[in-house]
């Protein structure tokens, strides 16, 4: 063989790299994109977002019972033209994902929301935004115009929190996603043992050489501005302080009340996992649900989202929208749980895993991936609409 012609094969047989991020050029799937993030990561921050609560059981389970999934595909029909487009709250949407809301982006990649909003806006897919962003709410809005949902903890004397709220509608945010599951923070050992709280000779040595192994990172960190909490409060230590006072045990339904006379858009409570809480937010006139454990990262030994969903579903009846989240990688767990009634996913580490590996492009990649998996689980299933989806196309387990 000449060697030109060995060079004319070598670059037939390169991917192109997606968005010009030659790391996500061989990624073909999520898992692909998260072994790059998880290389370019130091250890802290690798262990923040993989984590799991506790002993990290639900953690596990939300990823066995959706392996555990079979579809029972409708054959022959013809898909010859997929149609992922849906309504979330009201708003036509071209794919049935939101990207969840997550605290420190900023930790994953220098940009942080910026990166991720404009990802979502080039997708027309929803953001949910923390409160614990790492970016003011005014700057995330000026880089999307698609739907941007503020994620509420609900802290302290209430004003700091108030103030958010207000901060988020001003900005243009169309929704409130009211986090319920978090009133005490989980113990997180991969993060204990990482040791970042305690700063001891042995962290100082594990972190600068942690700082070494992954140069990129390390010269953004330095060298982007310092990560702060700008929608809780001013940007300075105070707001580390915040943090450690914020899951206080202290939100209750009443909060409701407050939050009404701020917020007269949508709002829904995530973190549900009984059908009588998603019966109760119907009664007290909230829009939706989301079924969430947190992506397994608050209180261990609760259920699979996907094994609790259809029951929250029967019990919503209709009367608010059901969305859920937690352990989802593929596009055929997006679909499995469409079947079984929800209105969207969210995903959180399925985004961030990209922010890590490439910032916009590796978010943008992500999505992708799970839109062009979606598309091919719904044509093999014969299902060329998401309102073809149901439980009829899967198979329940036998007890
Ligand atoms: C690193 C990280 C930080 C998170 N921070 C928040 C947060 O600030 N507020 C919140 O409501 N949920 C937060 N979550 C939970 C996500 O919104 C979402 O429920 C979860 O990630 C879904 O599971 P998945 O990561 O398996 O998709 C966080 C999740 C991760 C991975």
């Amino acid at each position: 063989m000449k060697p030109s012609e060995a060079v004319r094969l070598l670059r037939i047989k390169r991917p192109a790299p997606p968005y010009g991020a030659y790391s996500l050029a061989r990624c073909y799937s999520i898992e692909d994109v998260a072994r790059v993030a998880r290389r370019r990561l130091p250890l802290g921050a690798r262990a923040y977002l993989d984590t799991g609560g506790a002993g990290e059981y639900t953690l596990h389970r939300n990823r066995s019972a959706l392996d555990l999934i079979e579809f029972l595909p409708h054959q022959p029909r013809e898909v010859t033209s997929i149609d992922t487009t849906t309504t979330i709250l009201g708003q036509r949407a071209p794919l049935p994902i939101v990207l969840s809301p997550v605290g420190a982006p900023r930790l994953f990649h220098h940009e942080g929301e910026r990166a991720v909003a404009r990802a979502a806006c080039h997708a027309g897919i929803p953001y949910g935004v923390s409160t614990l962003a790492t970016v003011p709410v005014e700057e995330i809005a000026a880089n999307s115009k698609s739907p941007l949902w503020f994620q509420l903890y609900v802290w302290g004397d209430r004003r700091d929190a108030q103030r958010a709220v207000e901060r988020a509608r001003d900005a243009g945010f169309s929704a409130l996603l009211l986090s319920v599951d978090t009133n005490v923070r989980a113990t997180r050992e991969r993060e204990q043992h990482t040791g970042l709280d305690l700063p001891t000779p042995e962290l100082a040595i594990t972190t600068f050489l942690e700082g070494v192994l992954h140069p990129t990172w390390t010269w953004h960190f330095l060298t982007s501005e310092q990560i702060s909490f700008p929608n809780i409060g001013p940007p300075d230590h105070r707001s580390r302080e915040k943090i450690k006072g914020m899951f206080d045990g202290t939100v209750t339904w009443k909060d409701l009340e407050w939050i009404r006379k701020l917020w007269h858009g949508p709002i829904l409570l995530k973190g549900v996992l009984r059908p009588d809480e998603a019966i109760r937010a119907a009664e007290e006139g909230l829009d939706g649900v989301v079924v969430s454990n947190h992506g397994g990262r608050q209180l261990d030994h609760v259920p699979a989202t996907i094994d609790v969903l259809p029951d929250i579903v029967d019990a919503a009846g209709g009367r608010l929208e059901v969305l859920v989240d937690s352990g989802f990688r593929r596009g055929s767990d997006i679909a499995a749980a469409l079947a079984l009634g929800a209105k969207a996913v969210l995903v959180g580490r399925a985004h961030l895993y990209g922010l890590a590996a490439a910032g916009e492009a590796g978010v943008r990649h992500c999505i992708d991936i799970l839109a062009s998996e979606l598309r091919t689980t719904m044509a093999l299933c014969g299902t060329p609409t998401l309102s073809d989806l149901d439980r009829d196309i899967l198979r329940l387990r036998p007890e």
